[in-house]
């Protein structure tokens, strides 16, 4: 089994996240000593944000695929027919994003450190996630509506946050980050994912630890398969 591990926090040493995600990818090793594990650290190496090159290259594939229907299909065949310029910085940029796809792609388990960023996840985190929104491989449009392709994946994700968004909190409706997460990974097919969090670790020292051991004891029971 695969399990590919993601970090987004900008904190380095002192991110939350960071430090639970890495002891869920070592808590799931404990469980299965043979799980093989690649790591990206999106805040030392962004993959690009979207782009007309990125957007063109997805375009392409539905249609290379069949599945790109009416006016956009012919705007795009006619582009592939005229040979677009060839813009050594948007093949880079199309490239690193279908490595990032692959990885994804390739991957049984996949543990993300996701703190909260003013409401949301961190734009390094949102670019890699435009990375997995691919028709075609993670999902697919059908007549009664998208069909998510991923379902086979387990995801977790290591939450971390300075206030309180659990459910019972007045700002749970503030919350943008791990709504966000359940709702991509949702849509395409994932049903097994958890969240481990630590809340309110701005709110004060003896809060961040009580967080602290509340996640690493959620972490103790995780198991890979
Ligand atoms: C740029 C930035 C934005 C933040 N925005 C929020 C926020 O909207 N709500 C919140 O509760 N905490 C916010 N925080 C606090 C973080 O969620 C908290 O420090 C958490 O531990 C961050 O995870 P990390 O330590 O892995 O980076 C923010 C922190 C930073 C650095």
């Amino acid at each position: 089994m695969k399990l590919l591990h993601i970090d987004s926090s900008i904190s380095g040493a002192q991110s939350v996240s960071r430090q639970l995600s890495a002891s869920v990818v070592i808590r799931l090793k404990d469980t299965l000593p043979g799980l093989g594990v690649s790591y990206r650290d999106l805040a030392a190496e962004p993959v690009p944000h979207q782009s007309p090159a990125t957007r063109f290259a997805k375009l392409k594939s539905l249609y290379e695929a069949g599945v790109l229907a009416g006016e956009m299909g012919e705007v795009v065949a006619a582009a592939m027919q005229d040979g677009a310029p060839v813009d050594t910085s948007a093949q880079d940029e199309v490239a690193a994003t279908s490595v990032a796809l692959d990885e994804f792609l390739t991957a049984d388990i996949v543990v993300i450190g996701a703190p909260m960023y003013n409401f949301g996840i961190p734009s390094q985190l949102k670019a890699w996630i435009d990375c997995l929104a691919a028709p075609g491989k993670t999902f697919s449009y059908t007549a009664t509506g998208a069909k998510g392709l991923a379902g086979s994946k387990k995801v977790i994700v290591a939450s971390s946050r300075g206030g309180f968004y659990s459910a019972s909190s007045p700002m749970a409706f503030m919350d943008h980050q791990e709504t966000f997460l359940s709702s991509f990974f949702g849509f395409i097919g994932i049903t097994d994912i958890t969240f481990v969090r630590a809340e309110g670790v701005n709110t004060g020292p003896e809060q961040r630890q009580r967080a602290l051991e509340s996640a690493l004891a959620e972490i103790a029971l995780l198991k890979a398969a």
